[in-house]
């Protein structure tokens, strides 16, 4: 079981692993491949590919259409490691679990994340098939990723969360969007547990909160890399909205399908980032 007192040793010893397995090479991205951007695995010239089931430490991915594996490869030029299927709170997953895979990363040397997912549009301007800029996160998890004793060695009990969204990241895909006519979005999303999707009474309390998508990813993830000073970008596909007659399609089914659709754009932007920055 992980905890924070084991944390450290744990993540440790898995990076060590991983870092043996890509011969010392170390990744300059860490990529998590959410509903969205599964498919950049195409984009990536793959060198190696790892089982979570296969890696010390590692928690096993249970959810429909979320693979297991641990992709190591070239992509817009630049050596990456990208998660092939992430880590849900509403799994089962401790907050430990859910962000291992971030303390692994950071262990292995890597300082820059990508965090992809879809999420439902609160936003009234927003449609279905909309890519969206994270630029800022609500934490509304039941359960803190960095409740329980500090290990100083990852960073400090208080973390400063000011920009949590690198600004530079976000100004390279916004440069590249705007130059390519790509059209796109910015916003805030809130990070609720899940597995429901919300009533239309959570989608208003969501807006009048200040979001503009929900979820029920990303932001432990977020939290972590922010408490060992990594750079973040993040990017959603808005798969629903909570528009009264269709919401009532809203099922994972549609999720899937609608972030497929959006595929393309998601993975050019991330192309593009990679390759600039
Ligand atoms: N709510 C929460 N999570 C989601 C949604 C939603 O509407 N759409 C995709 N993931």
């Amino acid at each position: 079981m992980l905890t924070p007192e084991n944390l450290y040793e744990k993540a440790s010893e898995t990076a060590r692993f991983l870092l043996d397995k890509t011969g010392g090479k170390v990744p300059e991205y860490g990529i998590v491949l959410g509903s969205g951007l599964g498919s950049l695995t195409e984009d990536i010239d793959i060198e190696s590919e790892i089982p979570y089931a296969e890696i010390p430490n590692f928690p096993v991915s249970t959810v429909e259409g979320h693979k297991g594996t641990l992709i190591f490869g070239t992509l817009s030029g630049k050596y990456v490691m990208a998660m092939s299927g992430r880590f849900h709170y509403y799994e089962g997953y401790s907050m430990y679990e859910v962000t291992f895979p971030q303390r692994v990363m950071k262990l292995m040397g890597i300082n820059k994340l990508i965090v992809s997912n879809a999420s439902g549009g609160v936003n009234k301007t927003f449609q279905i098939g909309d890519v969206m800029i994270i630029r800022d996160h609500i934490n509304f998890f039941p359960e803190h990723p960095l409740r329980g004793k500090n290990d100083p060695r990852f960073g400090p009990r208080f973390v400063n969360m000011s920009e949590p969204y690198s600004k530079k990241m976000i100004a390279v895909v916004e440069d590249y969007a705007k130059a390519h006519k790509i059209f796109y979005r910015k916003g805030v999303y809130l990070g609720l547990q899940g597995p429901t999707f919300e009533t239309i009474a959570e989608y208003n309390m969501v807006r009048v909160m200040g979001a503009d998508a929900v979820g029920m990813s990303t932001v432990p993830e977020v939290i972590v890399a922010k408490h060992m000073n990594m750079e973040v970008f993040g990017i959603s596909v808005i798969t629903d909205v909570d528009d009264p007659e269709l919401i009532q399609s809203v099922n994972h089914e549609e999720v899937m399908k609608e972030a497929r659709k959006a595929e393309p754009v998601v993975r050019e932007l991330v192309r593009a980032l990679v390759a600039r920055y």
